[in-house]
């Protein structure tokens, strides 16, 4: 039996050690130990406190995420006012702020900083003797909203400061974002599994910052960088630089790529350098800040209520169009969640033509007020999904017309049903045809059943004349079904036979496709392989309850709520029964599987992905590799055994040079794939994934 004093001191250097880790790990991105090891410490640590709960204080790891979720924010006062930043768009701007500077400082040439300017959620928090005590949103500037329990599940963000005499009072303030990647992750997750997608990254990590339920927001990949700070009491501080430095040694992670410039020559060449560097940032940037760095600068400037005079954003151009909107459209989603199109007259953007652009959600579009006729601004949010930015209200001519959110579907005119906390509009006819075509669309898609040869169209042609109700009456179709097809015009003998045949193959599919072909709501692919790698198999999974669905990782109370809802429908119950009738293959201990598992070169291996492949998407060549038995992870560390790179590799290729971690491009990504391990030995083969681990640290990088 372990002694209180015994325990109180392991419990600190535990606490100690994985704070270490975690600054490692999430901030420094150079960990040290394994997740096995790391896990190690972390269930000791808990096991301690369980012990000994006198030992359990808030400000322990173990203490990230907890608590009930919250009814409401609420709105607490800032000890210090929270300014905004006034914005220029042009050289001539920011010289006249250095001129303003100047002249008011009486001096000739001023010393500033030049930092990127993260597009997120601005956030204060507190930390009283080194402990995080508040976390404030910037609400008007005076007050904000109290989301410590959430801003608390952000693992690169210290509950405690490092370093041994932290101050009384330390404001950190900073930014919340999500990077750009993680950002389009979540949204596609969030597509596949029928829930409404956010605008952009900062909507999302608003949307996130938001959410009243901490467990939730965990499973949120936000991330928080500092790049200022309020109330400070017990330390000195008379620079930016300086505080920067500060804020690193407490172990607070910092806005990346900031420089130091003496007037305005070099402030524009910084801000230049910091624009031509925008791409490799992997979080959204809208712009450069420039500072003035002395701190008894600043104090003569002061500012206005809004904006300081020592500080400026200057803000890049986003690649931005003007166009007319046609019409708005309703889609229906598979899960009947309604969402408003606008319907443009073509233009070109950054590179490509937008005919095309989602409104979200009702809510996004009655905030915005576009209309039927309007002008509006578009522009490519974060590179890539063309969005509305805002109708040009001076230019209407009083014939545009507001869109109504409807009260019926659009596509079986039943009653919609209208969540308060989701946003979402839906549509709960299970028989509406606009879902069951997306239903039986997304079943057959290349991510779910990948029966390639029913597309759209063909998927159009079953649901309307009949064919297919529900994606199980494909593995029931008579053979008159299949005489009546072949007459359609353009399908004739041959092709049907193929569709057929794609068929019958898609039966031997790993269950998990099945799982996610389903369409369960808030299960996504990903949600599906874990769910069919905990349960074995779908009949096992339909007997579970939200507890023991909730045990299996990445799964929250939405999720299991929503499968058991699934599984306790009796119709589903048939459903299950057909699948099984129809011969699909539902369990995941299948032998082949389980060979194939072990053969692969990627078996047992931790891999990451980075870049565009051509022959599939990164979300297949992930499954590809957990088939293979690979566990992929998001980030590269000392623990990655691979990374496969495709084209316009991220930040991730440079650092897997940097740790000398393998580098694998898409041929012989694809060869290892086809590849099992053994012949890998063959005396005439020279492509096994080891020998990769060994050329490399000889040769540097493969391609
Ligand atoms: S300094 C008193 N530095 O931009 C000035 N702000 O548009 C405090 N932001 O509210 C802000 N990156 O949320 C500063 N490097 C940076 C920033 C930054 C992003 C945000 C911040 C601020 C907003 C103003």
């Amino acid at each position: 039996m372990v002694k209180t004093e015994e325990a109180k001191q392991r419990v600190a250097e535990l606490r100690r050690q994985i704070e270490r880790h975690d600054r490692l790990y999430y901030v420094e991105a150079a960990p040290e130990i394994s997740d096995a090891e790391y896990d190690r410490l972390y269930r000791e640590l808990q096991d301690l406190e369980e012990q000994f709960p006198s030992l359990a204080t808030e400000d322990s790891p173990t203490r990230r995420v907890g608590g009930e979720p919250l009814s409401e924010f609420v709105s607490r006062p800032h000890a210090v006012a929270m300014q905004s930043l006034d914005n220029t768009y042009s050289a001539e701007e920011l010289s006249s702020f250095d001129r303003r500077v100047c002249r008011n400082l009486g001096c000739e040439q001023t010393a500033y900083t030049v930092e990127p300017k993260i597009d997120g959620v601005s956030i204060s928090i507190r930390y009283e003797n080194g402990s995080l005590v508040q976390a404030l949103t910037r609400g008007n500037g005076v007050e904000g909203d109290d989301v410590t329990v959430n801003v608390r599940t952000i693992r690169s963000l210290p509950l405690r400061l490092s370093g041994p005499n932290p101050p009384s009072v330390f404001e950190a303030r900073g930014e919340i974002f999500m990077a750009k990647q993680k950002f389009l992750e979540l949204n596609e997750a969030r597509q596949d599994a029928g829930d409404s997608t956010f605008a952009n990254a900062r909507n999302a990590a608003a949307g996130s910052l938001k959410l009243l339920d901490p467990k939730a927001v965990a499973r949120r990949p936000l991330q928080v960088l500092f790049y200022g700070c309020g109330e400070v009491r017990g330390l000195d501080l008379h620079s930016q630089w300086q505080l920067f430095e500060r804020l690193r040694e407490f172990g607070l992670p910092v806005v990346d790529g900031a420089a130091q410039a003496k007037g305005i020559d070099e402030v524009w060449a910084a801000v230049e350098e910091l624009a031509g560097r925008r791409a490799e940032y992997t979080y959204d940037i809208d712009g450069a800040v420039v500072k003035v760095d002395s701190f008894a600068a600043r104090r003569r400037l002061g500012g206005t209520a809004k904006a300081p005079r020592w500080a400026i954003a200057y803000k890049y151009a986003a690649e931005r169009a003007l166009t007319r909107v046609r019409a708005i459209t309703v889609q229906v989603g598979r899960t009947g969640t309604l969402t408003p199109v606008a319907e443009l007259e073509p233009t070109p953007v950054a590179g490509s033509t937008v005919a095309r652009a989602t409104l979200h959600n009702f809510r996004e579009l009655e905030r915005k007020d576009i209309r039927v006729g309007d002008q509006v601004e578009i522009e490519k949010a974060g590179d890539v999904i063309p969005a509305v930015v805002r109708a040009l209200t001076e230019k209407r001519s009083g014939q545009e017309k507001p869109f109504d959110q409807p009260s019926r579907c659009p596509s079986c005119d039943s009653e919609v049903v209208v969540s308060e906390s989701e946003v979402a509009v839906r549509c709960v006819n299970p028989a509406c045809p606009a879902q069951i075509r997306e239903r039986l669309r997304h079943f057959c898609s290349r991510g779910a059943m990948d029966i390639e040869t029913i597309g759209e169209a063909m998927v159009g042609l079953l649901v309307d004349n009949q064919f297919v109700q529900s994606p199980i009456d494909l593995y029931f179709l008579s053979e008159a079904d299949w005489q009546r097809l072949q007459k359609f015009p353009g399908l004739g003998e041959k092709s049907v036979s193929r569709m057929r045949q794609a068929i019958d193959k898609s039966r031997d599919n790993p269950p998990w496709r099945l799982l996610f072909g389903l369409g369960i709501r808030h299960v996504g692919s990903r949600a599906a392989q874990t769910l069919i790698e905990h349960f074995g198999s779908l009949e096992q999974l339909a007997q579970a309850d939200a507890e023991s669905l909730q045990e299996a990782c990445d799964v929250g109370p939405a999720m299991a709520e929503s499968v058991v809802d699934f599984f306790a429908s009796p119709a589903n119950r048939e459903l299950l029964k057909q699948l099984r009738q129809a011969g699909l293959n539902m369990e995941s201990s299948s032998s082949a599987d389980r060979s194939a598992k072990s053969n692969s070169v990627f078996a047992g291996k931790t891999c990451v992905l980075t870049g565009s492949l051509e022959s599939m998407s990164r979300e297949e060549a992930g499954e590809r590799l957990r088939e293979a038995g690979a566990k992929v992870t998001g980030s590269v560390s000392g623990n990655t055994d691979f990374v496969i790179a495709g084209d316009k590799p991220g930040s991730k290729l440079d650092k897997a040079k940097k740790l000398q971690v393998p580098i694998i491009d898409e041929k012989k990504f694809l060869q290892l794939l086809e590849q099992p391990e053994d012949s890998s030995h063959n005396q005439d083969s020279d492509n096994g994934a080891e020998e990769e681990r060994q050329n490399q640290s000889q040769q540097g990088e493969l391609f």
